[in-house]
């Protein structure tokens, strides 16, 4: 989604302001734009497409400015083209926005009758009239934004530069927004992502929301300074050194970084033991018997994430008495659900800024609920909000559809729920994972099978994938992944709702990829009976050298799951993750930044 990267410093800012978007470009973007200050003048370069097309379209323009500001758009409001993309500017300011202003309509009305006209179709230039306005009136910079923020309604973050001085200003409602500060040269920095400042500033700020934070890098105290929206000094962000690495980034040799990421999982299966079951490891999951009393977890996370909590729902629900509810975190957040202090608040989530998961984070800490996260991005939004993290170091994913994550998430899930009930047997988990490793090293050695599976099938009308208890969710995860690489209608159901519904669009035109695994195999296999008897195509994801169904399927893939007690679902999602990458790859589509979708969903 939209990546902002400032600078304000003594070098030109143009080039870690280039560097900083295209490190995340991988989160999904259609136009991009900087905005730069040269004298007193304050300019706009902006294009639509890949950063390529802005770097070719100032590339003889040999830019240099101490004032930098430069975003990534993931549009929202209007078309994806060049007027649209961001900066937006006048002759006074230049603002970047991350987020929605959901009462854009009222308020462009309100400066369209005081005379502004409006170039862009966006909800962001109605904050930039709203504080060339105020700005007009007032002949004060930092009360115009404050003023303008507190009239925006939703949430937002906006990085600022005027032609006046040499400031740069940021400001944020429940958006990621941080502050970065070499405090060796006293350069200055403001991104939505502190992995856009690897490098160039050792130091993050964190602020809070509604905080006025102003970058001046010829200030002789102090460079970053933090306000209050009543303009006193703030104290109110935290500060710690960035220890962030540049992760390395290349495919490795791989087509798609879906692929290498898929391809790493045994890897960081055995990587979690190490940091999770060795003796020192284990500290992590110690103290959470505290917890064992609690009657209620609210689970909530979205897309892949969710299908990862239901599978934790099982394990917890499996191990302790425990009741979990899983929620869109998008519903929860509005349902108004029964929360009591008492109970217990989980948010899964790759990223740790998604909008709908923080806000549901927030509403049960506003609760008094303990919350605890299972996340990938140390230093994340969600991860500073939490009061206990699990991290899943899954190592950066750099694929739109998340694959990796997945797997790391539900191992800690299942970790978590061992914790939970205080049976953390080290050895006989860490046998599991160690065979589970290897067995999906197995699974990703015969991705030829996989492969002509996809070539059979990749052109069918659609694709229903059933499975029952703990393999629902990898149904619904199985027809996710396929549906936003592959670009075909897929659909997840429980095994047993086929003959609700959704059994009339079967014909031979349309799979069924069944998961029958030995749990409720009968039940399961006679669900997947019913489709063929109805001329479906049937894929089967099952036991190995299981006879009757490899004879009753068109296309069947059979998996070694001795040992595998409780992480069957892992694999048998690792089939679907090639499935869906192969029909994906013969049917073209861009694979790791599929159309219309962003990697970190930071707007609602
Ligand atoms: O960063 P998060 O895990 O919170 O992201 C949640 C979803 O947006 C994400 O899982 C999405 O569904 C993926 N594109 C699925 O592959």
């Amino acid at each position: 989604m939209c990546g902002i990267v400032g600078y304000a410093g003594k070098s030109n800012g143009v080039i870690p302001v280039l560097e900083g978007l295209s490190r995340l470009e991988y989160r999904g973007y259609d136009s991009s734009g900087i905005s730069t200050k040269v004298e007193n003048d304050l300019s706009v370069y902006k294009k639509e497409g890949k950063l390529e097309n802005l770097r070719t379209h100032i590339k003889d323009l040999n830019l240099t400015s101490n004032l930098c500001i430069g975003h990534t758009r993931w549009a929202t409001h209007g078309a994806v083209n060049d007027t649209n993309a961001h900066p937006h500017g006048n002759e006074i300011f230049s603002i970047v926005h991350n987020g929605i202003i959901e009462n854009a309509n009222i308020l462009r009305e309100d400066l369209k009758s005081k005379g502004y006209n409006f170039n862009s179709e966006t909800d962001t230039e109605v904050f930039l009239w709203s504080i060339t306005d105020l700005y007009k009136k007032t002949n004060d910079i930092e009360k115009s934004i404050i003023e303008t923020f507190k009239k925006v309604d939703g949430n937002s973050a906006f990085v600022i530069m005027n032609k006046e001085n040499n400031k740069m200003y940021s400001i944020k409602r429940s958006a990621p927004l941080v502050c970065g500060l070499n405090s060796n040269s006293n350069e200055t920095y403001m991104s939505s992502d502190p992995y856009a400042l690897v490098g160039f500033a050792d130091k993050i700020y964190f602020p809070e929301d509604g905080i006025l934070c102003i970058a001046d890098y010829t200030s002789l105290t102090n460079v970053l300074k933090f306000k209050n929206l009543d303009g006193s000094t703030s104290k109110d962000y935290k500060v710690q050194d960035n220890t962030m690495e540049m992760e390395s980034v290349t495919k490795g040799g791989y087509d798609h970084f879906m692929l290498k990421e898929i391809f790493e999982q045994p890897g960081l299966i055995r990587k979690l033991t190490q940091l999770y079951l060795s003796d020192d490891g284990v500290k992590d999951l110690n103290n959470f018997e505290k917890f064992s009393s609690k009657n209620y977890i609210h689970l909530a996370a979205c897309g892949t994430a969710l299908h990862a909590g239901y599978v934790i729902k099982n394990f917890i629900e499996r191990e302790t008495k425990i009741k979990v509810g899983t929620d869109f975190a998008s519903e929860f957040r509005y349902r108004k659900p029964n929360i009591s202090k008492d109970d217990l608040g989980l948010f899964i989530s790759q990223s740790g800024e998604t909008a709908d998961t923080l806000a549901c984070q927030q509403m049960c800490k506003d609760e008094q609920l303990y919350t605890l996260s299972i996340v990938n991005v140390n230093g994340s939004t969600l991860f500073r909000e939490c009061d206990k993290n699990l991290l899943i170091h899954a190592g950066v994913e750099i694929g739109v559809a998340s694959t990796k994550a997945f797997t790391q998430q539900v191992l800690v899930g299942l970790l978590l729920s061992k914790a939970l009930a205080s049976n953390i047997d080290k050895d006989v988990l860490l046998k599991e994972f160690n065979t589970l490793a290897s067995r999906v090293e197995d699974v990703l050695s015969r991705k030829d099978e996989i492969k002509n599976i996809a070539r059979a099938i990749y052109n069918k009308k659609g694709f229903i994938f059933t499975g029952r208890g703990e393999q629902y969710p990898i149904a619904l995860e199985g027809a996710l992944k396929l549906k936003e690489i592959a670009y075909v209608h897929a659909e997840g159901y429980a095994a047993g709702e086929l003959k609700h519904g959704p059994i009339s669009l079967i014909d031979e035109d349309m799979v069924n990829v069944a998961i029958i695994t030995p749990d409720l195999y009968d039940k399961t296999y006679s669900n997947a009976q019913e489709v063929k008897a109805r001329k479906g195509i049937l894929v089967s994801v099952g036991e190995v050298n299981n006879k009757e169904l490899e004879n009753d399927s068109d296309y069947y893939f059979g998996i070694d799951f001795d040992g595998l007690v409780h992480t069957k679902p892992v694999i048998t999602n690792v089939v679907l993750q090639l499935l869906s990458y192969h029909i994906a790859k013969i049917k073209g589509t861009d694979i790791d930044k599929p159309r219309n979708l962003a990697k970190s969903v930071t707007v609602e």
